[in-house]
């Protein structure tokens, strides 16, 4: 069973081709980064534009590193949603020609879960259930994954997601986009104890994030230093690892919560800020200590690719799933689980629970 994977929700075109869903024959990624750079973040009309310039070129490469044809494709499946709404339809677009052209089935997939189905791409010995933790520009979320289509959300950012909280105070000390990658190389072996910055975890309870008031606190001390005259580069290494230490411990704490609460021994993190170095080291003690199976998807499976797609896409044409032309995209994930939850529990009987939340 060949799958062809197609991402374009932000700023990465790419196609894949994988075999029963785990076996990535090819994963061909092209960024538009480097036009979005001197923005200071992704302009949607250059990424969707860039979609469609790129598409045929980067899907002919996946074909050839697969040594297949299309005739070889018995699936299609694309990203929906969530993402910006342009650089999404130019993938369903291509892809529900692709399948109407090839007589092939269409599945519609979510990015933010293929982002955690991908961990049993990674680890052969990883199963359901399994935690979920996704981190990325435009994501935090803690999600319970019983299966392709079986999740559950058990907490969310309220405010910034902690990507874009690691970008916003890369702008405030002055580096460059994204800022992620910066202020990890910047705050490594950097004493995070001279600045303290609070640790946003909301009520006891509560499995949500909220990182808009730390990036104020950081821009308070960053102003404060400024009117001292005292914004050295170390000053700065120093703000930069105090602000990642506050993330990681609250990414940590929750992370390990949920699996208690839950019951759940693993744990998979997808998104752009699970390359964070910081976040893999505390990650991986606060693990070991509660016996925890931690999977980290390597950083070409990390960034946005088509593999995942693919790969989830797979599974759920396995359990039925078939979409037609008419499938549509959406830009929110929250918004669309949220209603799609409402729409589900409506339609099922009392018998069936349920498999949005
Ligand atoms: O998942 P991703 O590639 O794209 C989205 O779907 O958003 O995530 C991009 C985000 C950016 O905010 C970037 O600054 C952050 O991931 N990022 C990092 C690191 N590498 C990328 N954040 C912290 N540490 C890193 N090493
Ligand atoms: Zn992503």
């Amino acid at each position: 069973m060949i799958t062809l994977g197609i991402e374009t929700s932000c700023d990465e075109t790419s196609f894949a081709v994988v075999r029963d869903g785990r076996e990535v024959l090819s994963n061909v990624v092209y960024s538009s980064l480097d036009e979005h750079r001197r923005f200071g973040g992704v302009v949607p009309e250059i990424a969707s534009r860039a979609h469609l310039e790129t598409g045929l070129s980067v899907l002919d490469a996946s074909l050839k590193k697969a040594g297949l044809g299309l005739e070889d494709i018995d699936l299609v499946a694309v990203t929906r949603g969530p993402g910006l709404m342009g650089s999404l339809l130019v993938g369903l677009a291509a892809a529900k020609a692709l399948s109407w052209a090839l007589g092939r089935p269409l599945v519609g997939v979510d990015h933010v879960i293929a982002h955690l189905y991908v961990g049993l791409i990674e680890d052969g010995d990883l199963r359901f259930p399994f935690l979920g933790l996704v981190v990325s520009g435009g994501h935090t979320l803690l999600v319970r994954m019983d299966g392709a289509s079986n999740f559950k959300i058990l907490g969310s950012t309220i405010d910034d997601a902690a990507g874009e909280a690691f970008d916003k105070v890369a702008k405030i000390l002055g580096l460059g986009y994204p800022g992620g990658p910066e202020i990890d190389r910047l705050g490594r072996g950097q004493d995070a104890g001279r600045f303290y910055f609070t640790r946003p975890f909301l009520s006891k309870h509560s499995l949500d994030f909220s990182f808009s008031g730390l990036k104020t606190a950081v821009y308070l001390a960053v102003e404060k230093l400024k009117k001292a005259g005292r914004v050295s580069p170390s000053a700065k290494r120093q703000v930069a690892a105090a602000f990642q230490e506050s993330v990681c411990e609250v990414l940590v704490k929750k992370s390990v919560d949920a699996a208690r609460r839950e019951g759940l021994k693993s744990l998979v993190v997808g998104g752009g800020v699970a390359a964070n170095s910081r976040l893999r080291l505390l990650l991986a003690a606060a693990a070991r200590r509660e016996g925890i199976r931690l999977v980290f998807p390597s950083a070409a499976l990390c960034q946005d690719n088509a593999a995942m797609i693919a790969a989830l896409g797979a599974a759920l044409h396995r359990e039925g799933s078939r979409d037609s032309a008419a499938l549509e995209a959406y830009p929110d994930f929250l918004r669309h689980h949220r209603l799609e939850h409402k729409t589900m529990a409506y339609r099922r009987s009392s018998k069936q629970p349920a498999r949005f939340h």
